[in-house]
């Protein structure tokens, strides 16, 4: 029996999870797993009930947990107001430190169907299928800052240790180990003393992953070579602020936000999120794209509980649907006459509907 918590958060991310739930049921019966879900309260809609945009009782749920799912937190009354101390985003940025989420690890894949939603072109895209870990508890935003010289002077400070890189390294090498075998470890090791710590610790690493083929390369080439060529990198491996700037570059692969899921782990409960926000501008009207929360669940199964078959499911429902031309409006294509808008709820039942009925048992 495994628990796995739910925080639907804000905005769409209430509109969305619960077809993630959904689709954790569905497969469960199949793959014989139990799950056992447990909601609740995380960010502006905690804060509305509880004053505490992270309550005890859902840090504690989380804690206790086996995986955590989450939707998205924010609302537009804090973008509106800074100064309002108490904002949804603390409760985020709390629980993945009270679970010690070092790494955060975001698939791109592109799907067939969607190859023409992508600013790139087609023959580029064609088959890419990128697994990003970055590091996501050290390093330049983490680090000692100060203002000196009357405000004149900033400095911040990259930090890393050895024991910090060994163990997201540890957890690319093993993900490159069970795909393509091809690992490459993005630095500035001809300036930066902290990526000559970094390469020189994934290179003896490296000596015992000899299944692994390893490729260091420097940030401004990675930037370069993942829109030139996306297909040659298989799992990247990169500290914080790199990794922030390179996967949402990398984002733009996948042609929209409403189809990128992402996990948050550390050595014990991992947390489930698609990548993008609450979306005030479309909440409420169910319109929302499921997708990213529901191969996030995937990803969850795939990651947390080591099911990949069953992960597998879901992404393959979630590719017939749209290869049956059905679309929210965030990735339809005016060009495509065959596209078929449809809201949140028609196509998490399409997605359900595909699990069912295709699932090799039957
Ligand atoms: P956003 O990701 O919420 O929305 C960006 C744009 O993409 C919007 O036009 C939205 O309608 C569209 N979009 C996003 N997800 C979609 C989906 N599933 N289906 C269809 N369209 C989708 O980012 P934004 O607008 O910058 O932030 C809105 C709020 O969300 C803010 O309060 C922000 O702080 C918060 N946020 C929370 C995150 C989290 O919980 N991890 C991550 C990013 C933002
Ligand atoms: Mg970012």
């Amino acid at each position: 029996m495994k628990k796995i918590v739910i925080l639907p958060g804000d905005g769409i991310g209430k509109e969305v999870t619960g077809w993630a739930q959904k689709a954790l049921q569905e497969v469960s019966e199949f793959y014989g797993l139990s799950f056992v879900f447990e909601e609740a309260l995380i960010g502006h809609s905690a804060i509305e009930a509880v004053g505490n945009p992270l309550p005890d009782d859902t840090l504690e749920a989380c804690r206790t947990a086996d995986a955590v799912l989450l939707g998205a937190v924010g609302h537009p009354m804090y973008d509106q107001d800074t100064t309002l101390k108490v904002r949804p985003e603390q409760g985020l940025l709390k629980i993945r430190k009270e679970l010690g989420l070092y790494a955060n690890i975001r698939p791109i894949r592109i799907f067939d169907e969607l190859l023409d939603a992508s600013s790139l072109k087609p023959e580029v895209l064609r088959g890419a299928d990128i697994l990003f870990f970055r590091e996501l508890t050290g390093g330049i935003y983490f680090g000692h800052r100060e203002r000196r010289d009357q405000g004149n002077t900033a400095l911040d400070t990259l930090l890393y240790t050895r024991k910090e890189i060994e163990r997201i390294a540890v957890k690319a090498f093993e993900a490159a180990r069970t795909r393509r075998g091809i690992l490459h470890s993005v630095d500035k090791a001809n300036v930066l003393e902290s990526s000559r710590l970094w390469r020189e610790t994934i290179q003896q690493l490296a000596v015992q992953y000899p299944d692994v083929t390893v490729h260091h390369i420097y940030v401004d080439n990675a930037a370069m070579q993942l829109i030139k060529d996306p297909r040659q990198f298989d799992v990247v491996v990169t500290e914080n602020m790199f990794g922030d700037i390179l996967t949402d570059e990398a984002s733009q692969i996948a042609g929209s936000l409403g189809m990128l899921p992402s996990a948050s782990i550390g050595d014990k409960t991992g947390l489930y999120e698609p990548v993008h926000g609450s979306a005030p501008d479309i909440a409420g009207k169910g319109i929302a794209n499921p997708m990213a929360a529901i191969l996030s669940a995937a990803l969850l199964l795939d990651i947390s509980f080591g099911q990949k078959e069953a992960a597998d499911a879901i992404i393959q429902a979630v590719d017939r649907v749209l290869k049956r031309g059905y679309r929210t409006g965030d990735i339809a294509n005016a060009q495509t006459p065959k596209d078929k808008i449809a809201g949140t709820q028609a196509i998490g039942e399409m997605i359900l509907h595909e699990m069912h009925f295709s699932h090799p048992l039957i």
